[in-house]
């Protein structure tokens, strides 16, 4: 296949982010050190030169990373890509007085690497409480100074937990990675980020035609995909593109991915064809098991707060 050059989307920070990206939760979590290092070299050598990982901080295991980045850093240094070519994120979870520039240092040494493109604070609700949440967001800008990190953002964050940073950031988030599909599009959520500068990334963009289905977008993405001769992956990957939103996708498939890299850059959706799916998608609400998982685990004081 010949290779694609992928667009990039411009941060706040003037940095620069391949739209398109290939990640190492859901279905690579916790996959064995080999597995991950051919999935990470299959992902590069397919075009995939942005790698989405995270740190997976105890209890759920002594392990860090989505449980799986030193497999990550084994597969970029068998790709024999140059490193400056790659785009890497990484991201802490962000519980009660973490050192976050330790947590880095520990991804860095599994990802063997000595910088990280794009650093994000994982969820907003570890910290156990505003106070704790602005104390990490203010070890992150210190990251960034320290050149450790070029840029940094934050994920799964609300209209509230970014108005709570806001009170005490001398740097504004870069990007905000969300949840993201037909089923779930947070209302005004994506426009009040870019209001302030914020990029917006998506994970689970393909909820749609894989855990959600049937539903209300199912004929659309089936009607689309003949007209453009492409897969109905494919359209739904085009609909976070054609929104300007940087998208994150996975696959165990060659074939899936060399199929998105062809195909997402050879159409757009025109601008009545974005709405027929936003419209159609608001008919139905679905959210992955996510954050559910991320709350038993490193616990959240919203849902505290509100139960006492
Ligand atoms: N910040 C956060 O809190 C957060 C949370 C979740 C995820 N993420 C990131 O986002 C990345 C992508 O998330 P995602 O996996 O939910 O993305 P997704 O693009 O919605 O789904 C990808 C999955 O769908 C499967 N798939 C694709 N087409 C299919 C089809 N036609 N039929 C059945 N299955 C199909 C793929 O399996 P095959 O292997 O068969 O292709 C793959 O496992 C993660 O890896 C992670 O890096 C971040």
């Amino acid at each position: 296949m010949a290779p694609v050059t992928v667009p990039t989307l411009k941060l706040n920070d003037g940095n620069e982010i391949p739209m398109l990206s290939y990640g190492f939760g859901t279905a690579n979590f916790a996959g064995a050190e080999d597995d991950i290092k051919d999935k990470t070299v299959m992902a590069i050598k397919s075009g995939y030169y942005h790698l989405d990982c995270a740190e997976c901080k105890p209890p759920i295991s002594l392990l860090s990373c989505y449980m799986n980045e030193s497999g990550v850093g084994a597969g970029i240094k068998a790709s024999g890509v140059e490193r400056e070519k790659l785009f890497v994120t990484t991201k802490v979870v962000g519980t009660k007085n973490q050192d976050v520039d330790a947590a880095l240092d520990t991804s860095l040494k599994k990802l063997g690497l000595d910088y990280v493109d794009l650093y994000l604070l994982h969820v907003p609700f570890s910290a156990g409480g505003p106070e704790g949440t602005q104390n990490i967001w203010k070890q992150l800008e210190a990251v960034q100074e320290s050149g450790k990190a070029k840029s940094i953002g934050v994920s799964n964050f609300m209209q509230d937990d970014l108005e709570l940073i806001f009170k005490v950031a001398k740097i504004t988030p870069a990007i905000n990675q969300l949840e993201y599909h037909p089923y779930l599009q947070h209302g005004d959520l994506l426009d009040f980020n870019r209001k302030h500068g914020i990029a917006v990334a998506v994970y689970s963009p393909l909820s749609a035609i894989t855990a959600a289905r049937p539903g209300p977008v199912d004929e659309v993405y089936a009607e689309l995909a003949k007209k453009y001769g492409v897969s109905e992956s494919d359209v739904g990957l085009r609909w976070c593109l054609d929104q300007n939103i940087v998208t994150i996708t996975t696959s165990s498939s060659k074939e899936r991915l060399d199929g998105y890299m062809k195909n997402t850059f050879s159409f757009r959706l025109v601008p009545q064809e974005i709405e027929r799916i936003s419209e159609l998608g608001k008919q139905k609400h679905y959210q992955g098991l996510g954050m559910a998982f991320m709350t038993k685990y490193y616990g959240n004081y919203k849902v505290e707060q509100e139960a006492a």
